[in-house]
């Protein structure tokens, strides 16, 4: 058996290398043929402005710079037709008739689209992840891309930061089995299949951490730091294969990423091995004119000698390269060597053999399909994360009489979420309209709004930037409330359906306060002094801070921005069709003072202790968050056993196994998300408090127990010491096993020497 796999893996590696062999001597003949300035052009990745620019600058007279092969590649360009437009003047009309690749911001779905990438990870169901992955590839390429700028990695640990909701949370093991899936589901294993893409892993890096949660903001974190807990996601894209990376706006050690060496090419392509293509973000080239480094010839010059191939939109490279080339400045190796890698991408998709490839007009049926639309709808309801049920209070029988009440209870423009730039939110399933669908009878859904997503005329105007996301409606507020109490009053029940406006979070959208605006808070407490049991529904693009509002709250699901068919499944987990399973990826705080709030906290030399007035603590608020990592509840109760451990000590060669058997202890099917946090009791260097190292996401009947069990070798005890050297210590290591971060059972076990 063995000696077969090893036959497979030399005919495999064999067969790459001759694949490799191939790509390199038709791209270096080629590249024998091309000008400098045909070279320069490669580098060159515009948009037309379609779609969301995200910008100050979207790219002029692009027709005249395609024809004059001044162009690499697209974004923004949608559809097969339009496509292939542009792809006939690039074959048509170019010396060399080099293709163009055709990219887009398909980050949650592409037309068809699933919740945010936040939502997604709470399903901590990397199968299901990849499948999204998949899905959206198939509907991309059947609209004529061929390139896809997700996944996005980002470690983020600040919910004030508006991208949080484009990301898989806090935590590096989760986000790198993320990360994974993604590149995986996206890619598929041939690069050049008609229905796969190429995926782009952004962005590198560290740009999950901006002082202050504010939007490009500068980021300044240690380097053991830097690796132990904000590196492994990218890596993971690359160790997948991932075909290419885009840069970040932030500086790293005062130097911006997108002419950061150290980064670029020392860690990534020296370390790491990565040899797809790297981007930079939109701009972010020319943007390091106003972080100081230089003027644009300078910082061009400075990305590309630090090893950055394609320059989006801001044509830098485009327009001072061939001088800087004269100048000495940087040399025709490093023009030459970002070529290629612009030019391997393309190979690898196919392209060259056929540039048409990706450009089907007969694949429009492949493009927001029922078939789709179920997937999205199966997947927003494995991200819900039900963060409180007193009393049973979810599900709902479908003969009760609901009073639905809230700014987003009869919305279709915010289901979608943030970056859904194909996304058409008129075709978004409400929650009214998904609750209609499965009520008993119509009359027991009495509606009305209640509250404004805000009465802040200047968020408000910012969160409508895209179309009207947060409409202030003529009516005063007390007019408004007054009549969804009314309707509260005659029902079995509220539901009510509040939060962020899509646009209130993602890029540029950070907050300095992360709680419910004003006029839905007041709403709630109007709602809950009703006396009536109150069902909060909450879609947000980040976690927020729900302290005021909890307590009176019967039952609270968190279903973050749902996507297409949010509403048919927010009435799938409100009518119990579905029975919620997410966990958080990310804490929720309880109050924004707490940032950054995490589980993985270290312990400090002065540990937590009430009866200590110098030890670490808040005055007003506990140190953990409101809501911890990990934590979400299921219509059902999973009761864990003991922690049993297959020996009490183990070496760095050896492993040992940790058990539990989880029961489902109620009276409905559910799954659970099992958790194996690790504990280093003593480090070189301050550990986390603890760290999750695996999980495993399993279907129990009621009444039904499973046992689970991790392995533990080294691999999950190592890490980056002082010396940046990735080493396990000897010593007394602590195992947690349970539903949440903040409830484990636990045992211990000693590394030898
Ligand atoms: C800027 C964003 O930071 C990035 O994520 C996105 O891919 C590009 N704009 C292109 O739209």
């Amino acid at each position: 058996m063995k000696k077969t796999l090893l036959i497979a893996a030399v005919f495999f590696s064999g067969q790459l290398i001759a694949q490799d062999a191939k790509m390199n001597a038709f791209i270096t003949g080629l590249m024998s043929k091309m000008t400098l300035e045909e070279k320069i052009g490669q580098l060159n990745l515009i948009t037309p402005g379609s779609g969301i620019p995200t910008g100050s600058v979207v790219s002029t007279d692009v027709e005249g710079k395609i024809k004059s092969g001044k162009v690499g590649g697209m974004f923004g360009v949608i559809g097969a037709e339009k496509v292939r437009q542009a792809q006939d003047m690039a074959v048509n009309s170019t010396r060399l008739k080099i293709p163009l690749m055709f990219g887009s911001d398909v980050i949650h779905g592409h037309k068809t689209i699933f919740p945010i990438p936040l939502g997604i990870s709470c399903s901590w169901d990397t199968a299901l992840i990849r499948q999204s992955a998949i899905v959206a590839a198939e509907e991309a390429t059947a609209d004529g891309l061929n390139w896809v700028f997700s996944p996005m990695v980002d470690v983020a640990r600040d919910p004030r930061w508006g991208r949080v909701s484009e990301g898989s949370g806090e935590d590096p093991f989760l986000g790198a089995q993320i990360a994974t899936a993604m590149v995986k589901g996206y890619q598929g294993t041939s690069l050049s299949d008609k229905k796969t893409v190429l995926a782009c892993v952004k962005h590198f890096a560290l740009y999950g951490a901006p002082e202050g949660g504010r939007d490009y903001n500068s980021v300044d974190i240690n380097r053991t730091r830097m690796f132990n807990d904000y590196l492994a996601p990218y890596k993971a894209a690359v160790d997948a294969g991932v075909a290419s990376v885009m840069t970040s706006f932030n500086d790293i050690d005062g130097v911006p990423a997108t002419g950061n060496k150290w980064l670029l090419t020392d860690l990534l392509r020296r370390d790491w091995k990565f040899n797809g293509m790297i981007v930079s973000d939109y701009t972010s080239v020319n943007e390091m004119v106003n972080h100081r480094l230089g003027n644009l010839q300078e910082v061009s010059a400075q990305s590309i000698r630090a090893g950055l191939d394609m320059d989006m939109v801001g044509e830098g490279f485009l327009t001072t390269l061939k001088k800087s080339l004269d100048e000495k400045k940087i040399t025709l190796a490093d023009i030459d060597r970002a070529c290629r890698k612009v030019l391997e991408a393309k190979y690898k998709a196919g392209l060259f053999e056929d540039p048409y490839r990706y450009i089907d007009e007969n694949r429009k049926n492949e493009i927001l399909t029922q078939s789709k639309r179920d997937f999205a709808r199966m997947i927003a309801a494995q991200s819900f994360v039900l963060l409180k049920n007193n009393a049973n209070a979810l599900p709902i029988k479908k003969t009760q009489r609901i009073a639905l009440v809230g700014p987003l209870a009869n919305d279709r423009s915010n289901m979608l979420g943030t970056w859904a730039v194909s996304g058409d939110p008129q075709l978004s399933v409400s929650v009214m309209e998904g609750l209609l669908k499965q009520t008993a009878s119509p009359v027991n859904i009495a509606y009305a709004k209640g509250a404004n997503i805000t009465d802040d005329p200047s968020l408000a105007k910012q969160a409508n930037v895209f179309g009207m996301r947060a409409e202030i409606d003529e009516r005063t507020p007390a007019a408004m409330l007054e009549e969804a109490v009314a309707i509260a009053r005659s029902s079995d029940v509220v539901v009510v359906v509040v939060g962020e406006a899509s646009e209130m979070s993602g890029e540029a959208a950070s907050r300095s306060d992360i709680t419910l605006p004003a006029s839905q808070v007041r709403l709630l407490h109007a709602l809950y002094a009703t006396g009536k049991p109150v069902v909060v529904v909450i879609m947000s693009g980040r976690p927020l801070a729900l302290t005021n509002i909890v307590d009176g709250a019967s039952a609270i699901l968190h279903t973050w921005h749902a996507g297409i068919e949010a509403g048919n499944a927010i009435a799938d987990a409100v009518y119990g069709a579905v029975n919620p399973s997410g966990k958080l990826s990310m804490s929720f705080p309880y109050s924004v003072g707490q940032v950054p709030v995490y589980y993985a906290q270290k312990t400090t030399g002065r540990p937590m202790d009430p009866n200590n007035k110098f030890s670490t603590k808040y005055m007003d608020v506990p140190n953990g968050p409101l809501f911890p990592f990990g934590h979400g509840l299921s219509y059902t109760q999973f009761t864990f056993s003991d922690v049993q451990l297959s020996a009490s000590s183990m070496t760095a060669a050896g492993a040992i196994t940790a058990s539990v058997t989880v029961t489902n202890s109620g009276f409905r099917d559910g799954a659970e998300v099992v958790q194996l946090y690790i504990e280093d009791k003593v480090r070189s260097i301050t550990p986390p408090s603890k760290e999750l190292k695996g999980f495993q996401k399993i279907m129990l009947k009621a009444g039904e127990s499973r046992t689970v069990r991790f392995t533990i070798d080294a691999s999950v005890l190592k890490f980056w010491n002082a010396d940046m050297k990735f080493v396990a210590e000897p010593g007394a290591f602590g195992v947690g096993i349970g539903g949440s971060s903040a409830d484990l059972k636990t045992a211990l076990f000693t590394l030898t020497k």
